[in-house]
């Protein structure tokens, strides 16, 4: 299959199923569920993995009814809509209270796309994820302009972020700038799936 002609997503669980078998045992980490679509193909696909979702509160409380059937292997992690609340302060406390080394397998990054909230979680994520997992980072060439926070739609963004910013596909700007150039991460599907090799 070429992964290249599917959705983002979709080329994410497509992508799982070739490298775990379906009856593994490995962790998910997803960033930015909304409705849990992804995290739900992932519950279907792979009875014995253990999910780690992070998002707003409200996209959780949503998420925790709808994948009410495997809630017995599912962490939930809800943050505030407060400005400067993300999941990074989830993984910080959850980095805080690991003593296991390396815990997921795989960290899907579909959430903010912003260089300010993401490059962070990158560099959490890489704390957290083993060596032999992937980092899958969604929508490459995304920017905040044309997007539905376009500041045409969102004034509140041309005050939180300059013209240069919310021009700048800020993905590619933590893809190019931080991953592709670090030696420990071998680049798997181009512009998406990373594998930390060291
Ligand atoms: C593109 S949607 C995710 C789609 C989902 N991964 C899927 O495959 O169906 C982006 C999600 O990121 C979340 N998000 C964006 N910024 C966030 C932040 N600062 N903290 C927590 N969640 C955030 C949004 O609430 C939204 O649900």
């Amino acid at each position: 299959m070429d992964l290249a002609q599917l959705s983002p997503t979709a080329g994410t669980y497509h992508f799982m199923k070739e490298v775990f078998p379906a009856e593994s045992y490995f962790s998910y980490a997803e960033f930015g569920i909304y409705k849990g679509d992804t995290a739900r193909h992932v519950c279907e696909l792979f009875p014995n993995a253990t999910l780690f979702l992070f998002d707003f509160e409200e996209n959780i409380a949503r998420a925790k009814t709808a994948l009410a059937a495997h809630a017995h292997r599912i962490h939930f992690f809800p943050n505030s809509q407060r400005y400067n609340d993300s999941y990074n302060w989830s993984l910080g406390k959850l980095i805080a209270t690991n003593t296991r080394g390396g815990i997921f397998d795989y960290c899907f990054l579909d959430g903010a796309h912003t260089y300010a909230v993401d490059a962070l979680t990158f560099f959490l994520c890489d704390r957290l994820l083993r060596v032999g997992g992937y980092m899958d980072f969604d929508d490459y060439a995304w920017t905040l302009r044309g997007s539905s926070l376009d500041p045409a739609h969102v004034p509140q963004i041309a005050e939180q972020y300059t013209e240069e910013q919310i021009g700048t596909q800020q993905v590619k700007m933590i893809v190019d700038t931080l991953v592709r150039p670090d030696p420990r991460y071998e680049e798997i599907v181009p512009k998406k799936i990373y594998q930390k090799v060291a």
